[in-house]
């Protein structure tokens, strides 16, 4: 084995030379509105209109955070700020499509560059796994609002999921003695997403500004009706919970900014990279933050917030219920629900096959991974595959080990990250960067420890889940991708 192949890092000017020549190059189409429609569209979805029920309440904590979430939500927006400024740096100074992976090739070698677009996949395919599965539960609450047809539990759900919440398996119909028990909703939307991801991006990028118009109006009258009721009594005590409290609200909560990152993943299809990357990065999780501190406000300010356990995973609709709200105007929260997860879906779905398409490119995957279509000029390969592969984790996966899954994954690349952005300083000084991350290493270094303080504030299963994911992207690595390397055969 050659091991100074492992910590081989593949210069800037290659990676941005590869990207730009031959046949499989990317389309460049997307401006700096569309790059930040892309970051909010990936953002807001199943973390505000689902999970601060549970961060609010803190059912599996045991610390809730009560109205003290919107601190929880300052809080975390701070680690996440790190981590968006160390991703405009890269993304505006190398602005091709594997994002994470890329960065990591040319700062920290090609093994953690591997390791890095191997844990990638746990946060884009698995945090949408989470993501269609809140979906296909939204749908389900829709669909019985709209027509009183309530779809059975068996067809959107997990055999878990199913028998933790004590359900009678007697009327789930079986097969050859096996209970069919998956989540149908979930597989379809995510197949139907795969198909419009192979026709094109710049069509994707305005199905997804529409559905981030959509999302952003829903949420303002939900703030509307939210101040009309507010209730300051409901704010006392503010922090039953606590510091902790606060802090275990902020871990649940990372969820809900994930994505912001994905929009370095567009880099090769974006006009001008140096200007709209750190505009579309910063500027999605700044506007993101604002609406979830408003949205919080308003929220614990109509609803004492243990009520919201009533309808934990739903918490909107528990605050609306609440105060008696019409319940068409339910509905409409909880279609602009669906429309939220289904463009988080999209972006997320967007940015995976993107990292398999680079990793490809560099001979560390197979070559058909980066195909490019001839009339579409889409990764057409990778996004089939991807949807197929998250369409059927899908129908058989429990949400919160999914999401648990998609956190640890997604601090671990953000650590890299801003490691990487430290390495090159010191590695590369002179190189031209449209954006720099002020004050020197003070800020990447706060992102880092702010992250591994999230991260080991996550259960050892996960811990465990992580460890074993890394361990078969290595055995791959060393069976494939370090003899197949475009970098080693370059030597
Ligand atoms: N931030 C995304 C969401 O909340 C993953 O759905």
């Amino acid at each position: 084995m050659n091991i100074g192949q492992l910590f081989k890092t593949k210069s800037v000017d290659d990676l941005i030379r590869d990207s730009e020549h031959g046949e499989n190059r990317l389309k460049r189409v997307l401006g700096s509105f569309d790059v930040t429609m892309v970051g909010i569209g990936a953002i807001i979805g199943a973390g505000i209109f689902a999970m601060v029920g549970e961060a609010a309440v803190g059912v599996a904590s045991g610390h809730p955070a009560g109205p003290a979430l919107i601190l929880s939500f300052v809080l975390t927006a701070i680690a996440c700020g790190f981590a968006a400024l160390c991703y405009a740096e890269f993304a505006a100074m190398v602005p091709i499509s594997g994002s994470a992976y890329s960065y990591a090739y040319a700062t920290l070698g090609e093994l953690v560059a591997w390791i890095i677009g191997w844990d990638l996949i746990i946060e884009y395919a698995i945090g949408n796994v989470a993501v269609a599965i809140s979906w296909a539960g939204y749908f389900k609450e829709l669909v019985k609002n709209l027509t009183g047809f309530d779809i059975p539990l068996w067809l959107c759900t997990d055999y878990r999921t199913f028998m933790q919440k004590g359900f009678d398996l007697s009327s789930v119909p079986e097969i050859a003695g096996i209970s069919i028990i998956f989540n149908l909703p979930a597989v379809a939307i995510v197949l139907a997403i795969t198909g419009i991801l192979v026709i094109g991006i710049k069509e994707s990028a305005r199905f997804n500004s529409v559905m981030v118009c959509f999302k952003l109006a829903i949420l303002a009258i939900f703030v509307g009706i939210g101040i009309y009721y507010f209730n300051i009594d409901n704010w006392t005590p503010f922090a039953p919970g606590g510091w902790r409290g606060v802090q275990s609200g902020a871990a649940v909560v990372f969820f809900a900014y994930i994505g912001f990152d994905a929009v370095s993943t567009v880099s090769e299809e974006t006009k001008n990279p140096k200007r709209d990357m750190p505009i579309g990065i910063i500027g999605s999780l700044i506007i993101c933050t604002i609406v979830y501190i408003v949205v919080t406000v308003a929220l614990t300010g109509m609803i004492p917030f243990m009520e919201l356990k009533e309808k934990i995973a739903q918490p909107l609709v528990a605050g609306l219920e609440y105060n008696k709200v019409n319940s068409a105007v339910i509905a409409l929260i909880a279609f602009g629900s669906v429309i939220a997860n289904t463009a988080v879906l999209l972006v997320f779905q967007l940015g995976q096959p993107r990292i398999f398409f680079a990793m490809s490119r560099d001979g560390l995957l197979p070559k058909f991974f980066s195909k490019v279509h001839p009339r579409f000029r889409t990764p057409h390969v990778t996004t089939i595959w991807t949807g197929v592969a998250v369409a059927a984790l899908s129908a058989f996966c429990n949400i919160d080990e999914m999401a648990n899954l998609c956190n640890i994954g997604t601090l671990f690349a953000f650590v890299l990250v801003c490691a990487g952005i430290m390495v090159l300083r010191y590695k590369d000084p002179k190189r031209e960067r449209p954006f720099k991350v002020p004050g020197g290493v003070v800020l990447p270094i706060l992102g880092i420890a702010f992250c591994l303080f999230l991260m080991a504030g996550l259960d050892k299963l996960t811990w465990l889940r992580f460890f074993g994911w890394l361990a078969i992207g290595l055995i791959i690595y060393f069976l494939y991708g370090m003899k197949n390397s475009v970098l080693m055969k370059r030597q």
